[in-house]
């Protein structure tokens, strides 16, 4: 297993515009060109194992993907091949739940799988919307762990009301009832992000949101391909938001991100902590796209517990900004972050006590006293956004990452960008 040493560092000033490709949007990128029979262009995708895996199904359904490092062109199959293997998403859990939507309308058997980690996080929560309109799909615990079965039959319209608030579940229902026998409709408790709507709408479907209601009309004709660069992550960004947050007299301009509201929540907390921060929209292809300025300033503790679904990846790296804010910062409604890559509740307050943090867990999220940080031993606990969030606390109280492999999901360049900022050395 290899691990990391992350030195503390002294003040930085930097332009970065190799932050990581977006994952949602590039996973999207992936399976929505089979929705067109044209050749879909799609720059910048990312190349990190998640969305290479995405690739690699997509694939396996029978698209030809040329590819010039991260720009693809893919051309959808005349027919969708029917797999003779698995179809393999690694660790990714977008890519399992978007996928059982998306096959389970289409006609043939497939089978999905993933590693140790994905094996061992919920696919009820789509397997049985999915069923209730009429898809064959099972799994071991019911159909609630992976490896999951699916035979593709017609499915039925819906309208679905949800009591978990995840783009994932939405995003599987949007393309079951894209190819279901009517109008559906889908109710989520809170907006999640919406990448899923966007690109399909750009793509010529009839997606419409009332509020938190999304209509879903089944298509009629092929989509247009994409035509997409996709833009850099604003999730992987926000590792570097923190970095500057934490280290005074630093300043950074994080370049072509998407800014869709629901993906830059975190940095909004940042500011509400103290930290300068500046939105600059520069364009907009299927989403705003710009760059975002970020000013170090004291940090002062702040209470979340709304939108938590806009900060359900950012929260372990914004727990690092509570242990250096002066006062107690809470985390409440948060029990979604318990089935993500690893119980990121956990994994947050373990790591945060063995950095001589006081900290204090419940179920649905934590508390944090804000003080210094002491150099730890690191546990990533398997999970990418461990990992990383604690080797931004490096920066300011030396630490070691113990299982860092995990970052090649979703940003294989991170420590490339880590090492512009301070000493990284890696060891294996
Ligand atoms: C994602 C949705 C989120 C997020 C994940 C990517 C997506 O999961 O945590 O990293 O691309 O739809 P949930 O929708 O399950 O919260």
């Amino acid at each position: 297993m290899k691990s990391v040493v992350v030195k503390k560092a002294n003040s930085f000033e930097l332009e970065i515009n190799s932050i990581a490709p977006d994952k949602s949007i590039s996973h999207r990128c992936a399976m929505f060109s089979i929705y067109s029979k044209e050749v879909s262009t799609i720059k910048n995708y990312l190349q990190a194992e998640d969305t290479l895996n995405t690739l690699k199904i997509v694939k396996k359904l029978g698209a030809v993907v040329e590819q010039d490092g991260s720009n693809l062109k893919i051309t959808p199959p005349k027919n969708l091949n029917e797999p003779d293997d698995i179809l393999d998403c690694g660790n990714s859990g977008t890519a399992m739940r978007l996928f059982c939507g998306f096959l389970s309308s289409l006609d043939g058997f497939f089978v999905l799988s993933g590693d140790e980690y994905l094996k061992r996080r919920p696919m009820a929560r789509v397997v049985n919307p999915l069923r209730s309109i009429g898809a064959k799909i099972d799994g071991r615990k019911s159909g609630d762990l992976a490896p999951l079965s699916i035979r593709g039959c017609k499915l039925k319209a819906f309208d679905f009301k949800s009591s978990i608030a995840s783009a994932q579940i939405k995003s599987a229902m949007i393309l079951a009832g894209l190819r279901s026998d009517g109008v559906c409709s889908y109710l989520e408790p809170e907006l999640t992000r919406d990448h899923t709507e966007r690109m399909l709408n750009g793509m010529g479907a009839n997606i419409k949101k009332e509020g938190l209601k999304t209509f879903i009309t089944p298509l009629s004709k092929t989509l247009k391909p994409l035509n997409i660069t996709v833009p850099a992550d604003p999730s992987s960004a926000f590792f570097f938001a923190v970095a500057t947050a934490i280290t005074p007299n630093s300043k950074i301009l994080l370049k072509n991100l998407t800014l869709n509201p629901t993906r830059v929540e975190a940095f909004k907390i940042l500011k509400k902590m103290g930290v300068k921060i500046k939105f600059i929209e520069k364009e907009n292809i299927y989403e705003p796209i710009g760059d975002i300025l970020v000013e170090y300033n004291e940090l002062n503790a702040v209470e979340v517990s709304k939108n938590i679904s806009w900060l359900i990846d950012e929260l372990p790296a914004l727990s690092i900004a509570f242990a250096l804010a002066n006062g107690k910062s809470v985390v409440k409604n948060a029990k979604e972050l318990r089935v993500k890559e690893s119980d990121r509740i956990s994994s947050v307050v373990e790591n945060l006590k063995l950095c001589g943090v006081k900290v204090k867990e419940f179920e649905d999220g934590y508390e944090v006293i804000g003080g210094d940080l002491k150099e730890a031993n690191i546990n990533s606990y398997g999970d990418h956004r461990i990992a990383m969030s604690f080797a931004i606390a490096g920066l300011n109280s030396n630490m070691i990452i113990e299982n860092i492999e995990c970052i090649d999901t979703s940003f294989p360049n991170f420590f490339d960008i880590l090492s512009k900022i301070t000493k990284v050395n890696l060891e294996s």
